[in-house]
């Protein structure tokens, strides 16, 4: 739980590992337990941060143009969507926030960590919380898929776009990237298996928010 008595919840893997059917799952479950659910998404969740996301889903950039778009959105819908929801004690569940940054910009790209890590302290420090304060969620649900698996269910799907058109040694590298970020702060991730049934995915999600109190 969070200072303000909201509850923040990002959800993260690699594209193609089926986060999205998941979250509008349980936004509906905690919207019937009687919560206030906030859907959003990153990058996004503003009207400035979706037009950062165009160019950075579709605009050929260097990674460290590329991290700055990915932050400077963040840093909007931060302060424009999930802290006033926060303070109302909403639950805010957000489809990838700064995990994706280091997956996707350091572990794909390659990209100077520390760099992307004092991005993160800038970025995500926070007036509710303080001065030297680092927002982040309560709670990380990483759906950890295979990359050779997702590259299958990528097959065929919609157009893709700049990132979902990388090749799989790419996607391995982002996923080694969500491994350390689990490694170095185990008890903010549940980590869901994904290469199983979409109904066994969806039961452990649940069963890991209810054991953390986050789901009745
Ligand atoms: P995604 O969340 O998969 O949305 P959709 O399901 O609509 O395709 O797409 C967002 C893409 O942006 C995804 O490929 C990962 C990438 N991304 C980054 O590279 N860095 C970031 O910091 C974030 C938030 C996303």
């Amino acid at each position: 739980m969070t200072v303000a008595g909201g509850t923040f919840i990002s959800f993260e893997g690699i594209d193609g590992a089926g986060k999205s059917t998941h979250i509008g799952a349980l936004a509906e479950a905690l919207r019937a337990q009687g919560r206030s659910v906030v859907l959003t998404r990153e990058p996004g969740g503003t009207p400035l941060a979706e037009q950062l996301r165009a160019l950075a889903l579709n605009d050929p950039m260097d990674a460290l143009t590329e991290a700055l778009l990915m932050f400077a959105a963040r840093r909007d819908h931060l302060l424009q969507v999930i802290e006033p929801a926060l303070a109302r004690s909403d639950v805010v569940l957000c489809d990838r926030f700064t995990d994706a940054t280091f997956a996707y910009q350091g572990g794909g790209r390659g990209f100077d960590l520390e760099v992307l890590a004092t991005l993160e302290r800038w970025v995500q420090s926070v007036p509710a919380l303080g001065p030297h304060s680092l927002r982040q969620p309560d709670l990380t649900v990483w759906f950890d898929l295979p990359p050779a698996v997702a590259a299958t269910r990528l097959a065929g799907a919609r157009v893709p776009d700049k990132f979902e058109s990388q090749p799989q040694e790419f996607f391995a590298r982002v996923a080694a990237a969500y491994a350390a970020r689990l490694a170095a702060d185990p008890n903010r991730f549940l980590r869901v298996a994904s290469d199983q049934p979409r109904e066994q995915v969806w039961q452990d999600v649940q069963a890991g928010l209810r054991q953390r109190g986050l789901l009745s």
